[in-house]
């Protein structure tokens, strides 16, 4: 087990993480709960979806603190609450898994965080992993403390063992499922054999862990995607939206939220698109900077990924991205 991570308040006062491996933080300043809802279930078309339909199924790649499908959850039984619904999660780290189950958020109704609680408890054991977490960051802390930027509040060892020992179950709802696999999701995307209504594609930015971002994954998400299905994220960077086209999707943008970038939003039939990247955008992807990251077989290291594109930019006898914005 790692403990690369600590928790940080966010400015919608939602609990995030900062994970000092990768140097990144798992949601952007904005908030992690706003991230979730206006980088996904918003943009998605998912509220929509579920006023028309019985069955809704989600495949969240990277759960994390599972903030996309809680979200996702919140908002759907708001409007339907005769619904079923599917969720697959996707996360490599059982540590993480476990701190998101008593990250409860008073955005969400407590029958969701119990439902997602349980579902985890499953799998992984909630209460050890959370007091040997705290056994060991305790003692790292004043160096956790240097390397978490200057903006992000640092939660209190306290608060942490508080939010544990406030847990109680709730009956798990028939209607609801939920399903984790905790591995890979290299390795997790080959493994499932259904269909999703929506994917939530949240891995960490792609320029620091360019792994998940490949055209070879986006190839794996086609397939899983229902024809009139969706797949958010947060991302507008070109290796990543080049990739997700070379995959087979038509792509279109989502709207900003606190900072000024756009999101991406990528559908299996052109018609379904509703906006488009500006012209701005659609150029860019020509240049050197809309050649994707590659991993044929799902097994290369990030500097083999970085190394590889950086070649093919070489190659490939396209403009500059820098020379098109200039000339823009
Ligand atoms: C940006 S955070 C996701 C935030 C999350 N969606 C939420 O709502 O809190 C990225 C997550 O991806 C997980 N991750 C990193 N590499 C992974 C891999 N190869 N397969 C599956 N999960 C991975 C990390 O452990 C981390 O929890």
């Amino acid at each position: 087990m790692t403990y690369d991570f600590y928790p940080i308040k966010t400015n919608d006062d939602t609990i995030s993480l900062y994970n000092f491996g990768v140097g990144d933080v798992y949601h952007s300043k904005v908030g992690a709960y706003t991230e979730a809802l206006h980088k996904y279930v918003i943009p998605s078309g998912l509220i929509e979806f579920v006023k028309e339909n019985n069955t809704v199924r989600i495949l969240d790649v990277c759960y994390g603190l599972g903030y996309n499908s809680r979200t996702a959850v919140n908002e759907i039984l708001k409007i339907n609450p005769e619904i079923k619904i599917h969720v697959t999660a996707l996360e490599i780290d059982p540590v993480v898994l476990a701190f998101s189950a008593i990250v409860g958020c008073e955005c969400f109704e407590k029958q969701i965080n119990d439902l997602f609680f349980d579902a985890i408890n499953e799998h992984v054991n909630v209460q050890e992993i959370i007091n040997s977490y705290i056994e060991k960051t305790s003692q790292i802390l004043p160096q956790i403390r240097k390397l978490i930027p200057k903006e992000y509040d640092l939660i209190p060892q306290e608060e942490i063992n508080a939010k544990l020992h406030n847990i109680y179950y709730r009956s798990i709802s028939t209607r609801i499922s939920i399903d984790f696999f905790i591995s890979d999701a290299r390795v997790s995307l080959k493994n499932i054999n259904e269909s999703f209504d929506f994917v939530f594609f949240d891995p960490f930015t792609p320029a620091k862990v360019p792994n998940l971002w490949t055209v070879e994954i986006f190839k794996l998400l086609y397939n899983l995607l229902d024809e009139n299905g969706n797949l958010t994220t947060y991302s507008n960077s070109s290796p990543v939206r080049a990739g997700i086209i070379e995959a087979g999707f038509y792509i279109g943008q989502t709207t900003p939220v606190g900072k000024k970038s756009t999101g991406t939003i990528a559908y299996k039939k052109p018609e379904l698109v509703k906006n488009q990247l500006s012209e701005k955008e659609s150029g860019i992807l020509k240049t050197t900077a809309g050649i994707p990251y590659r991993d044929e077989n799902f097994s290369s290291s990030i500097e083999e990924i970085l190394e590889r594109r950086e070649i093919e930019k070489q190659k490939s006898g396209r403009m500059s991205s820098s020379r098109f914005l200039k000339n823009f």
